[in-house]
């Protein structure tokens, strides 16, 4: 179709493939030592229990979990999803307050798609999760970028003074994830948490609260999430997924938040897809009711606190001694930030440690902004113990070599 390009959107004709989806297809080469990717463990899925689970509700259920539903969520998903708000929250929602999607990802790029007209604003951490910025990207939004301290999160005095100098302006919302972020493994401090609902209730935009990793944590002790702490209910829109917890390839998920905005999600939501399999859906209704969620989540951490507690140790062993060099301490989730001293290039690193089979991701991927390309975010999900000992020995090589050579330049 030659002339496709005749045809296409203006938003189809702004998209292009990414660079670093291009690059991920190396790491997945044999042989590699991969901390590029961002897939929970296949062996963080019970299979035995997703078999009886199948099993239980094509026979109890047939007549509707293999019929289309409605597309806010079949309402027994619906009634255990705010049972475990209470348990996991201590908060009450109702119905009205919540839609099922499928998964984060479409939440996402509906919530950017009911806030976003042509060149408006979202606020965001730099760096923030790719998926997002392509969701931004695809609705022609524009981002504000806010630096993360690596310690307690985004930089909210930078927000407030964004505020104070112009106003709401055409920002209506700041995309977050508190709890362990992707990519920087860093968590929003309680006092940031508080401000920032006040900031938003103050110059009125929403903030959407990415949490897929909240569940996730190793170390430490859980701080309450924005959801819980927006008692009045009016700012903040939270997205939850089962990605991490139950199984990705369900693609299931489901937000909470405010009435207004979750009536425009259902809206934008129907003409997507019409509703969430109704399948995964009774899946995951006896997921939580039958306990298999409460087991799985301490399963779960005990299955990666050894990769994180190696992945930490290995990174201070390997790069602490650097000068320039600094990296997160994760408490919990999947990911690890690296920050290279200035004018070390993260692609030219890659290529280094690609040729020795040891892959990351470059940090620029990102950057709203696509420039920051000092920095780089390790998976810790994926690797063995030994895998992630053996590849940060060789990335520590890298760098101090690369480093070394620019001192002698
Ligand atoms: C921060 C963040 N949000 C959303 C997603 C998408 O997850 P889901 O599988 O729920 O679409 C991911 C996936 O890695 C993520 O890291």
């Amino acid at each position: 179709m030659e002339w496709a390009n005749e045809i296409f959107s203006e938003r189809a004709l702004n998209l292009k493939r990414s660079e670093i989806r291009e690059l991920l297809k190396l790491t997945s080469r044999p042989g590699i030592i991969s901390f590029a990717g961002g897939l929970p463990h296949p062996d963080t899925v019970n299979k035995e229990v997703m078999l009886k689970l199948a099993e239980h509700v094509i026979s109890e259920h047939k007549n509707t979990a293999l019929q289309y539903g409605q597309t806010e969520g079949i309402p027994e998903l619906v009634k255990q999803l705010i049972q475990l708000h209470k348990e996991l929250d201590g908060i009450d929602v109702l119905p009205e307050n919540m839609i099922v999607t499928s998964a984060a990802q479409q939440a996402i790029a509906l919530t950017a798609k009911i806030f976003l007209d042509y060149e408006d604003e979202v606020l965001c951490a730099r760096p923030t999760y790719l998926g997002f910025l392509q969701a931004v990207r695809s609705y022609r939004g524009k981002f504000v970028g806010v630096d993360l301290d690596p310690s307690d999160g985004i930089d909210v005095e930078h927000i407030e003074r964004i505020f104070k100098a112009q106003g709401r302006g055409r920002i209506k919302y700041l995309y977050l994830v508190p709890d362990f972020q992707n990519p920087a493994g860093v968590t929003l401090s309680l006092e940031k948490r508080i401000r920032l609902i006040e900031l938003a209730r103050e110059y009125r935009f929403a903030i959407v609260e990415d949490s897929p990793y909240r569940q996730l944590r190793y170390t430490g002790e859980n701080i309450p999430s924005m959801l819980a702490l927006d008692t009045e209910r009016n700012v903040v829109v939270t997205l939850y997924t089962f990605s991490k917890v139950f199984a990705p390839g369900l693609r299931l998920g489901w937000v909470t938040g405010p009435k207004q905005v979750i009536d425009k999600l259902t809206l934008v939501k129907q003409p997507a897809d019409l509703c969430t399999s109704p399948f995964a859906q009774f899946l995951a209704a006896h997921y939580i009711e039958d306990g298999h969620l409460r087991n799985q989540l301490g399963f779960i951490a005990d299955f990666y606190r050894p990769k994180q507690q190696a992945m930490i140790e290995a990174v201070e062993r390997e790069l602490g001694g650097i000068p320039g060099v600094s990296f997160t301490k994760p408490e919990g989730g999947m990911f690890l930030w690296i920050q290279l001293p200035e004018g070390i290039d993260s692609g030219e690193l890659f290529q280094e440690t690609l040729k020795r089979n040891v892959a990351f991701v470059v940090g620029s991927a990102f950057d709203p902004y696509a420039e920051r390309n000092n920095c780089a975010r390790l998976n810790f999900s994926f690797p063995t113990v030994e895998q992630i000992h053996e590849g940060m020995k060789i990335l520590g090589e890298c760098v101090k070599e690369m480093v070394t050579k620019k001192a002698s330049a």
